[in-house]
């Protein structure tokens, strides 16, 4: 990946960001004397030793020594790689990050390509909206619903004619393919995926069009289509309506998560302009990431139904991880039937915030939830409480947020010494079981990036796992295989020599920082550790696999090879 981003690019990009403002985005700061100073998101700490300076853009933790600038930031603490930290920098400042080459051309080129041709199509479609005779069906269905002109204008929302080659007639079939926007036919050629529907466009945070949902006029199944995974479109990380917000507004105060295109585009009519909707998945902990970029606080409002409770608790599952002190969660909960387009048309704005504002904390509901069918009179409903309480109170990073939903777990069980607890609470962070959990919270590509680098003779152990690298498809698993081969053909390297493979690269100050990362840990207790990471690893981009392939099944169906992929899949996963 050498030389993909041009370095004066990358020096650029340090120069306008400031690392105060940046971190106090992930993690607000306070200010004392000449630095701003927080409680180190990298280790387990009671009073603040983490500490960023403005003059020299750095930040440096005096208790776990973890330190670095901008970059070196986004990558430990969103656990990015050096590319997707650059990209996430640039899309903080607001700029585009030029690429010199790529030792991918041919992907690379796909994805301009596919952002190309879906931008056009997008375009096609709204002007198929305005012109064409046969979108007149169209038209009243938007007046119907309530669609005021401008907000159709402000979505790009268009028309996508009932044709099976509107698109294919304009733009080159593989192109159609790669970009979703076409679905191949076995004896070759390939026809329009939308068909016959009101489309809208989904953007990413830069605004480029990434894919588009499609609803049908009236009755017929499926209600929604939506584009497939691409090379540009990852509906684990998308949210609809995240650009439009941003371009509203690009410091919301909160960031209400709904179900659907049209709840998303009804509120924003009625002047609810922080809105977004998950893609017709599960909110993930991606998405939930990637919303505590722009505001601190989010509002899950799903619909009353039996599907709508659903979804709330499984993002509020997906949300531990991510509850770090200053974000908050709150969960909206509607009547049955109702969901936020009906709502805001019912009642109005005025109501509708109102309603948000009286929202339950996630913690109340997450009790609440969790002691239904529970009688905490009795001893064995406040056991089977703490039992399913603790799997999720342990994903909670260490803050203030984490002690108190214990307390509150105490009190709702009235058991003050519960073993998870006291480990917790341990004033010393230097015990072991709180040094394991911090390394448990490195994510396993990391951890076995990091153990490798720092005791080569693990390769052994790698090595003796016969791993199939083909199906391990994450960020950062490319550098991996690049230091395994390294270490293959000098398998008595040090680690100094190891660095200067990578001297002068973006992968350097990665490599360091993995190199520096202390595990307090020694002898066996080592080779468990990374050989326990590589299973995670593994499993990881076995989910991710198989995330896909379902993903795919339920979009655009599968082929006979990825069918039989499939199948072996969840045959291994019993
Ligand atoms: P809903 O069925 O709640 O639709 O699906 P809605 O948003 O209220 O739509 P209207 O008001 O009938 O037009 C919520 C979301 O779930 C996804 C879509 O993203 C939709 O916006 N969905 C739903 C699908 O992907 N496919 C479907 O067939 C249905
Ligand atoms: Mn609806």
């Amino acid at each position: 990946m050498a030389g993909m981003i041009p370095r004066p690019f990358i020096d650029d990009l340090l120069v306008r960001v400031d690392i105060v403002d940046l971190i106090d985005s992930h993690l607000p700061l306070k200010k004392s004397g000449n630095s701003y100073t927080a409680r180190c998101p990298f280790h387990t700490e009671k009073t603040p030793s983490f500490a960023v300076t403005r003059s020299k853009q750095l930040y440096h933790c005096f208790g776990c020594g973890a330190g670095g600038n901008a970059i070196s930031f986004l990558m430990d603490f969103s656990h990015l790689s050096f590319v997707e930290a650059i990209e996430d920098l640039a899309s903080f400042v607001g700029v585009e990050v030029p690429r010199e080459s790529s030792t991918t051309p041919f992907k690379k080129k796909t994805a301009s390509t596919s952002f190309k041709v879906l931008e056009q199509a997008a375009s096609f479609y709204v002007e198929q909206l305005r012109n064409n005779s046969e979108a007149k069906i169209a038209v009243d269905y938007l007046k119907n619903r309530g669609l005021s002109g401008e907000i159709a204008q402000e979505f790009h929302i268009g028309f996508a004619p009932d044709s099976w080659d509107s698109l294919n007639k304009q733009f080159k079939t593989q192109e159609l393919i790669d970009a979703g926007l076409a679905i191949a036919k076995d004896t070759g050629g390939a026809y329009d995926r939308f068909r016959g529907r009101v489309v809208f466009p989904i953007r990413d945070r830069r605004g480029r069009v990434v894919g588009f949902g499609g609803r049908v006029l009236d009755d017929s199944l499926p209600k929604y289509l939506n584009s497939p995974e691409t090379d540009v479109f990852h509906k684990g990380k998308e949210v609809y309506g995240l650009y439009e917000l941003l371009s509203r507004n690009a410091k919301p105060n909160r960031i209400l998560v709904v179900e659907g295109y049209m709840d998303v585009i009804a509120l924003a009519q009625f002047g609810l302009d922080y809105s977004v909707a998950a893609l017709g998945t599960a909110t993930s902990k991606e998405h939930l990431e990637l919303l505590f970029r722009f505001s601190s606080e989010i509002v899950l409002c799903f619909d009353g139904d039996k599907a709508g409770q659903e979804a709330s608790w499984r993002a509020v599952g997906a949300a531990f991880p991510c509850l770090r002190d200053g974000r908050q969660i709150k969960i909206m909960q509607l009547p049955l039937g109702i969901d936020p387009d009906n709502l805001i048309r019912e009642k109005g704005l005025a109501y509708f915030e109102q309603q948000i504002d009286e929202s339950q904390a996630l913690s109340d509901y997450f009790f609440e939830r969790l002691s239904q069918g529970l009688n905490l009179s009795d001893i064995e409903g406040r056991a089977s409480l703490i039992n399913k309480a603790k799997s999720y109170l342990e994903k909670l990073p260490n803050g203030i947020f984490q002690d108190l939903m214990q307390n509150k777990l105490k009190a709702l069980t009235k058991v003050e010494s519960l073993d998870i607890f006291k480990q917790q609470t341990n004033t010393k962070n230097t015990n072991k079981h709180t040094r394991e959990q911090a390394d448990s919270k490195l994510s396993p590509i990391r951890s076995t990036l990091s153990l490798l680098l720092q005791n080569p003779e693990l390769i052994e152990i790698l090595e003796n796992k016969n791993i199939n690298w083909a199906l391990i498809n994450l960020p950062g698993v490319d550098l991996l295989k690049e230091i395994v081969e390294i270490i293959i053909s000098a398998p008595t390297i040090k680690l100094p020599c190891l660095l200067e493979h990578f001297r002068g690269t973006d992968k350097e100050k990665y490599i360091k920082i993995m190199m520096n990362h202390e595990f307090y840990i020694s002898g066996s207790e080592i080779k468990e550790e990374f050989s326990g990471a590589i299973d995670r690893l593994i499993s990881q981009g076995y989910e991710h696999r198989l995330d896909q392939l379902i993903a795919q099944e339920r979009e655009s169906g599968l082929d006979a090879l990825q069918q039989k992929e499939l199948l072996t899949m969840l045959a291994d996963r019993k």
